[in-house]
C-alpha cells in the first residue's frame, strides 16, 4: 500500500477563539527581547526573583493555555496518553500521523475525555502527513496556525516513529534508510520548520515595528517554546534479545541531534530535549508480548534487565514531558536526555 504524502487538512478544529492568549504570548516574547539588566546583558527568559517571593515566583506552573502543541505520531500508544495531559492542561494540540482516519477516532476520545473530565474546551485538529518528507512538513507546520486561530505552535511533542526487528547482516538497505529517515531525519524537519515559522513570524514583526535609523537589531527571543522529542534508551544501549540495529543508531542521532539544535536555537530562547523511554506497555508491545509463549519469554527477559521489574505505563512520561515543555520549571534545562527506563540503563 502506498502512503498518501499529501497534507490534508483534518476536521475543522474546536475550541474557543483565543486571542487574548496569542496577545499575552506575544507580549511575553517582546517583553524578553528588550530586557536589559544593569550590567547591559539581555536577562534570562525567567524573570528576576523578587526579596520575598510569591509562590508562583518559585513553584513552576504547568499550564499550557493559549498554546499550540504539535503531536507528532498522534494516533499511537505514547501520543495518546501524552495528548490527554496536554488538553488537560489547556494547551491546544494539532495531531499528526500517516492516517487521518485513525486520527479522526483519536481526536473523537480526545474530546470525550474533555467532556467526561468537565475541562475546558480546546482546539484540536488532525493532520496527515508522512514526517520523512521534508516538504510535507514544511506545508504541514505552515498550515497548523490556520486551524488556531493563528497561534503558531511553540511547543512540539515528537513522538513518530517506529522499530523493526532485522539482523544487521540481512537488513535491506531501502529498508533500513527509510526507517532512519522517519525516525531521525523526521524529527529534523519537523523542528526545523518550526524554528523557521517561528523566526519568519518574529521578522515580520519586525519590520513592522522598525524604527527607521535604529541601530543593530536584537535577537528574537522564544522563551515560551519548547520541543520534546521521544527518543529511546536504545539511543544509548543495545537492546536484546532482538536485533535492531537501524532503530538503535536512529535513536542514538536523535539524542545528539537534540544537543546541536538546543546549542544552535539557545540565542533563540527555543529550548530542545529528548526524553528516553525504556519498554513501555502501549498497545503496540502489547501486541509483541501477549498472546503467545515465545512473547511472553521475551517480555520476561526484558523485564529481568529492568531493576524495576516492569515495564512503564504511559502515565508515567505524563511529568517528564509537562516539566520539559513549561517555561519555568526547565528554563534552564536544554540539551538534555531525559532517560525514563526504570533503571534498565543503570545495568
Ligand atoms: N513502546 C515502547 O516500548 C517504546 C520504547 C522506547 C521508545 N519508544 C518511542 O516512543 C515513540 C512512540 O512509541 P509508541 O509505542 O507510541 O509507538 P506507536 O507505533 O504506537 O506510535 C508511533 C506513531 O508514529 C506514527 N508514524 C510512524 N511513521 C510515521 C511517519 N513517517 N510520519 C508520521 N507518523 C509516523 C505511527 O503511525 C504511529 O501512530 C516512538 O518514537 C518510539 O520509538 C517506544
Amino acid at each position: 500500500m502506498t502512503r498518501q504524502n499529501s497534507i490534508i487538512e483534518g476536521p475543522r478544529a474546536v475550541g474557543v477563539p483565543n486571542p487574548a492568549a496569542v496577545d499575552a504570548i506575544r507580549a511575553e516574547e517582546l517583553e524578553a527581547e528588550t530586557r536589559v539588566g544593569p550590567d547591559g546583558m539581555v536577562r534570562a527568559a525567567t524573570p528576576d526573583i523578587p526579596s520575598m517571593p510569591s509562590v508562583s515566583d518559585i513553584v513552576p506552573n504547568y499550564r499550557l493555555d493559549g498554546h499550540v502543541t504539535i503531536v507528532t505520531g498522534g494516533s499511537g500508544g505514547l501520543a495518546h496518553t501524552l495528548s490527554q495531559a496536554l488538553v488537560a492542561q489547556g494547551s491546544q494540540v494539532a495531531l499528526v500521523d500517516l492516517s487521518v482516519d485513525k486520527l479522526a477516532r483519536v481526536e473523537k476520545e480526545l474530546q470525550e475525555f474533555i467532556a467526561v473530565n468537565k475541562l475546558a474546551p480546546v482546539a484540536i485538529s488532525t493532520w496527515e502527513c508522512d514526517i520523512s518528507d521534508a516538504q510535507n512538513v514544511e506545508e504541514l507546520v505552515r498550515a497548523i496556525p490556520r486551524d488556531h486561530d493563528g497561534i503558531i505552535p511553540d511547543k512540539l511533542v515528537h513522538t513518530a516513529g517506529y522499530c523493526q526487528n532485522v539482523p544487521a547482516h540481512e537488513y535491506n538497505a531501502a529498508r533500513a534508510e527509510h526507517l532512519v529517515k522517519v525516525n531521525l531525519l523526521g524529527s529534523l524537519y519537523v523542528c526545523q520548520s518550526m524554528t523557521r515559522q517561528l523566526l519568519e513570524r518574529s521578522k515580520r514583526r519586525r519590520s513592522v515595528a522598525a524604527l527607521p535609523g535604529s541601530a543593530g537589531e536584537a535577537l528574537p527571543k522564544f522563551p515560551n517554546a519548547s520541543y520534546v522529542l521521544i527518543g529511546s534508551m536504545s539511543g544509548l544501549i543495545v537492546n536484546t534479545p532482538q536485533p535492531q540495529v537501524a532503530y538503535n543508531m536512529a535513536k542514538a542521532g536523535v539524542i545528539h541531534m537534540v544537543k546541536s539544535l538546543a546549542c544552535e536555537w539557545a540565542r533563540y530562547g527555543i529550548r530542545v530535549n529528548t526524553i528516553s523511554p525504556g519498554y513501555i506497555a502501549t498497545p503496540l508491545t502489547k501486541q509483541v508480548i501477549g498472546g503467545s509463549p515465545e512473547g511472553a519469554a521475551l517480555q520476561e527477559m526484558w523485564t529481568s534487565r529492568i531493576p524495576m521489574e516492569r515495564m512503564a505505563d504511559p502515565r508515567e512520561f505524563v511529568g517528564a514531558m509537562l516539566y520539559l515543555l513549561s517555561r519555568t520549571a526547565s528554563s534552564y534545562t536544554t540539551g538534555e536526555n531525559l532517560v525514563v527506563d526504570g533503571g534498565y540503563t543503570c545495568f
